[in-house]
């Protein structure tokens, strides 16, 4: 825990699932910790307590990434607190599965508010205000590449996330900030597991070769390695990280 004592990171919908993992991940990697959240301030609290008791730093910071101005303000409090922000991870997202005839304007419209519109504020957040040297990590999803009946509308902000990835790497050119994507495949969150039957459960977790689905824990080492001094000559890249499903 002594190698980026320096650096904060700033994690996006920290207070449950993958975002909650990469927080205390970074934490213990010597990074100082901004937890936010939209709803669940409780378990973001105890995230942020926990990783103190380990010896790290954290604040909570509630902010819908879907508002700019709550953008602008999750920044203001990164920045009163601890002077900067040197890593973003863009990991607030949503999903609402059904075929595309089936599919609402109001569906459509809240997955492109958090996971299209939320990424667009923090990056753009992050373009004028990260420290040079800086990491932004994106969290897509391996339904970029599958392309299943039924995640349409969601993979669909994946896929546009994944082209701003690309865009922003290039337009930060000369301040030596890094822009990835990192893209799981079925991973055990809420996200995931609700409203799924454990059939369908088991043959999503089967899909890998490696035979078993993705804990929160193997997103956070991806994004550790992206954030980390070894991930410095990735940019502009998508890292799948599904156990080998595509
Ligand atoms: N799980 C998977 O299989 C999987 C696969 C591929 C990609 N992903 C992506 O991984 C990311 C994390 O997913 P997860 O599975 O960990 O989801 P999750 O368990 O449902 O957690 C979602 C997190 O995002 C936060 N959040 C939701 N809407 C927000 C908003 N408008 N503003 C700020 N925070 C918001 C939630 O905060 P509250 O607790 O306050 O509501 C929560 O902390 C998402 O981008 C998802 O698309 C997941």
């Amino acid at each position: 825990m002594t190698r980026h004592t320096h650096k904060i990171a700033l994690v996006t919908g920290a207070s449950r699932g993958i975002g909650a993992a990469v927080a205390e991940r970074l934490a213990r990697d010597g990074f100082t910790v901004v937890v936010n959240y939209s709803g669940n301030a409780a378990p973001a609290g105890a995230l942020a307590r926990r990783i103190e008791e380990q010896g790290g730093r954290a604040i909570t910071a509630r902010a819908d990434v879907g508002d700019p101005q709550a953008v602008r303000g999750l920044f203001d409090a990164a920045e009163t607190a601890f002077g900067g922000v040197d890593v973003l991870v863009n990991n607030a997202g949503i999903m609402t599965l059904s075929p595309i005839a089936e599919t609402d304007d109001a569906a459509f419209d809240r997955q492109v508010a958090v996971n299209l519109k939320g990424t667009f504020n923090t990056l753009r957040e992050a373009a004028r205000r990260l420290r040079d040297g800086g990491r932004i990590i994106n969290v897509s999803s391996s339904v970029v590449g599958l392309l299943q009946p039924g995640y349409g509308v969601y993979a669909a902000t994946k896929a546009a996330v994944e082209a701003m990835t690309g865009v922003l790497a290039r337009e930060l050119r000369g301040r030596a900030i890094t822009v990835n994507a990192i893209a799981p495949g079925p991973t055990a969150t809420d996200l995931f597991l609700n409203g799924k039957s454990p059939e369908l459960i088991a043959r999503l977790s089967n899909l890998a070769p490696l035979e078993r689905l993705g804990q929160p824990e193997d997103i956070a080492a991806g994004v550790a390695f992206l954030a980390g001094p070894d991930g410095a000559w990735i940019n502009g890249q998508t890292l799948r990280a599904n156990g080998g499903i595509v």
